[in-house]
């Protein structure tokens, strides 16, 4: 069995926004490895840089001429070796020659490839034998914030999070079927409710924080009596697109309200304790990590999670962890580059008591890699939304993973109660 890469080859493809983006083919004499790279809208600052500046077209050139004669003759079992070999063919600290999408195209597509010329499926060839545990999908259900157009919620995303089930079939069931309620509950209280949805499929609406608190929460506690389990939810705040560092305020626009960062914590807490969150993603703008830990002593079984705050960098975990900023980071691979940085991120945080986020993008194509490294690397929870095509590549993709693994499988430990 050989894993010598022969051949790679890259080409422009779509996200589902209809955006061009780059998907890399990496091919070995036993193995086929394919990965494409998804875009976020609410971008953390910290990002690398997705593309160099002329585009994916800039990009398909650079992997031709500088990356494919770089990594031709390398073996692809050896991930650390290709990542390395990606920061080098770039040379900036951001990715910002050959483009961080570009990086991560490759970087997915090689971890394939191994595993493919290995004969097996990507979560067992990186995690072996002991990769047997499902993540908890956390589902996208109402949009808002830069998720929306027009009048909708500020706060950008309420999530279902189906925590007191035993299996991953039924934790996706119970999102379909909180997902199937809200857009029920919305057509009822208005007739102007036309069902549109947002990029990740969750609902978009013309109601403020409080009415999607309240369609999520009655449909969260209806959906876990049908499946007599407890499904919770909570909510990703996405706090740096409402922060006007100008003013020192949070503006919830639709709301009418503006709050500084006592008044943006107060709010947070009580939040959290009348509705039970099981989960906040960023509460707090990118650079304030001391309001991160204050909440996070303050809250209650409640996951305080960093996606913009740490932009799956190690180094500004190594930030929030010294101050105890959050307990849960999201892992956004594209957001570091490679699977090597990332693998990085997810050790140092689990080895600190933080539970692991797997995430989509919101534009994101039917790649479903993540699902694989999710259960590779015993991440809790997977956030990945609940209906659209990209969402249910990745869902599927973990049933089929849970089906494969048979009695062995088993959900993640996960404690939010
Ligand atoms: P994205 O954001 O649009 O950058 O993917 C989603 C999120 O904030 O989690
Ligand atoms: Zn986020």
């Amino acid at each position: 069995m050989s894993s010598i890469i022969e051949d790679l080859i890259a080409r422009k493809i779509f996200n589902n926004r209809g955006e061009e983006t780059i998907e890399v083919d990496i091919i070995t004499p036993n193995g086929f490895g394919r990965a494409s790279a998804p875009a976020g809208k609410s971008r953390g600052k910290n990002e690398v840089v997705y593309y160099p500046q002329a585009g994916v077209d800039a990009a398909l050139k650079k992997v031709d001429e500088l990356i494919a004669p770089e990594l031709s003759g390398l073996n692809a079992d050896f991930q650390e070796e290709i990542d390395n070999t990606l920061h080098e063919v770039d040379g900036t600290a951001n990715f910002r020659s050959i483009g961080g999408n570009t990086a991560f195209a490759v970087s997915l597509a090689n971890a394939e490839a191994a595993a493919n010329s290995h004969g097996l499926l990507l979560f067992q060839f990186l995690g072996g034998t002991a990769a047997n545990t499902l993540p908890y999908p956390l589902g996208n259900c109402i949009s808002g914030g830069q998720h929306a157009r027009g009048k909708a919620p500020d706060i950008q995303e309420f999530l279902a999070l189906p925590h007191g089930a035993e299996t991953f079939l039924e934790a996706a069931t119970a999102n379909a079927l909180v997902h199937k309620k809200i857009g029920d509950a919305l057509k009822k209280k208005s007739a102007a409710f036309n069902g549109g949805k947002s990029d990740e499929g969750a609902w978009i609406a013309n109601i403020d924080n409080t009415e999607a608190f309240e369609t999520i929460a009655k449909a969260c506690e209806e959906a876990g009596n049908e499946m007599d389990f407890e499904c919770g939810f909570g909510i990703d705040v996405a706090s740096s697109s409402l922060w006007k560092e100008k003013e020192e305020k949070y503006i919830y626009e639709r709301e009418g309200t503006k709050r500084d960062t006592a008044e943006q914590l107060e709010f947070l807490l009580e939040l959290i304790e009348k509705y039970h969150l099981a989960y906040v993603e960023d509460p707090f703008h990118e650079e304030d990590f001391e309001s991160f830990a204050e909440l996070t002593r303050k809250a209650k079984n409640c996951l305080i999670c960093g996606d913009d705050l740490f932009t799956t960098n190690n180094e500004r975990l190594d930030q929030g962890i010294k101050v105890g900023a959050g307990n849960a980071i999201i892992i956004k691979v594209n957001q570091i580059g490679t699977l090597t940085d990332a693998t990085e991120t997810i050790e140092n945080a689990q080895r600190h008591g933080f539970t692991t986020v797997v995430s989509h993008r919101s534009g994101d194509t039917c790649d479903w890699h993540i699902a694989h490294l999710a259960v590779a690397y015993k991440c809790p929870v997977i956030k990945t939304g609940v209906v659209e095509g990209a969402r249910v590549a990745k869902i599927n993709e973990l049933v089929r993973i849970e089906h494969f693994l048979g009695n062995r499988a088993k959900m993640a430990d996960l404690r939010v109660t």
